[in-house]
C-alpha cells in the first residue's frame, strides 16, 4: 500500500531532478550504460518513435507527466493545442525553454495527477513514463479518468520502461517482483522513495478494457513497452 506522503516524496523527487532528468534519456552521467547498451537504447526508442509517428494524434491532444518535453515537442508539431498537465513547475519551465515558439500551442497546467479529475474531452491522449509511477490499487481509477478525459474513438498512447537493471542509473535497485517501491538518488546523492512498477501486457489490457479502451501492448528487445488504445 502506497500511501500519500509517498506520492508527495514522488513529486519532490522530480522537482528536484529536473535539471538532471535529460540524463536518464540521452544515456549521460550514471544513466550511460556503455557504447552497446547505449546504441540499443536509442535503436529501441527509433522503433517506437516510428509507430509513435503513425498514430492519429491531431486536434487537441492531452499529455500527462510531459516532463522536460520529449513527446510534447513532437506533439506540439501534429496537434491543434497540446494540454500538458504536470505537477512540477521546474519540468514545465524545461519543456517550455525546449519549445521555444512552438509552446505558444501548449497550454501548460501545473496538476497533481492523484487529484486530476477531467472536466473537458480531447481528441488524444499520450504519457510517457507515467503509469509505472502510479500505485497499483489507483490504477484502475486512472484508466477511468483517461477515459472520461476522451471522445469516442479517441488514441491513447502511453510508453514506460521493461524491468532491466541498465534501464535505470548504476546506482539504482529495481523493486522485487513483490514490491512497487524503489529508491531513487540525484546526482548529489539524495534519497527519494518513489512508486514503480513493471505491469504485465495482460495486466494493462485488461484493465484499460474495463475502464473503455481496445488497448495494444507492444514490446521492444529489452528496454520499452508501449501501448496504443482506442476509446470505445
Ligand atoms: C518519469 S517522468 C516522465 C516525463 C516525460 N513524460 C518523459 O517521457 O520523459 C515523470 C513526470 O511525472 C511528473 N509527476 C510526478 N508526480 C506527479 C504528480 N503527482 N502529478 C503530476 N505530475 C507528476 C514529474 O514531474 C515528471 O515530469
Amino acid at each position: 500500500m502506497v500511501d500519500s506522503r509517498l506520492l508527495d516524496e514522488q513529486l519532490d523527487y522530480y522537482r528536484e531532478r529536473a535539471a538532471e532528468y535529460d540524463e536518464w534519456w540521452e544515456r549521460r552521467g550514471r544513466y550511460d550504460r556503455g557504447p552497446e547498451a547505449n546504441t540499443q537504447w536509442r535503436t529501441e526508442i527509433s522503433q517506437v518513435r516510428a509507430v509513435f509517428d503513425t498514430l492519429p494524434l491531431s486536434g487537441d491532444v492531452l499529455e500527462l507527466a510531459p516532463g522536460t518535453g520529449y513527446w510534447t515537442e513532437l506533439l506540439a508539431q501534429r496537434a491543434r493545442r497540446v494540454t500538458a498537465l504536470d505537477g512540477s513547475s521546474e519540468m514545465i519551465a524545461i519543456n517550455q525553454a525546449r519549445l521555444g515558439k512552438l509552446s505558444r500551442s501548449v497550454d501548460y497546467h501545473q496538476v497533481n495527477l492523484f487529484d486530476w479529475k477531467p472536466t473537458r474531452r480531447w481528441d488524444g491522449l499520450v504519457f510517457c513514463f507515467w503509469i509505472s509511477h502510479v500505485p497499483r490499487d489507483r490504477l484502475a481509477g486512472f484508466l477511468a479518468a483517461c477515459r472520461d478525459a476522451l471522445v469516442e474513438g479517441a488514441t491513447m498512447f502511453f510508453l514506460d520502461g521493461q524491468r532491466i537493471n541498465e534501464s535505470t542509473a548504476v546506482d539504482h535497485v529495481l523493486p522485487g517482483k513483490a514490491s512497487e517501491i524503489m529508491v531513487r538518488r540525484l546526482n548529489d546523492g539524495r534519497e527519494f522513495r518513489i512508486v514503480k512498477n513493471f505491469h504485465e501486457p495482460v495486466e494493462l489490457t485488461e484493465l484499460a478494457g474495463a475502464a473503455g479502451f481496445d488497448l495494444e501492448v507492444h514490446r521492444t528487445d529489452n528496454f520499452f513497452q508501449f501501448a496504443v488504445g482506442v476509446a470505445r
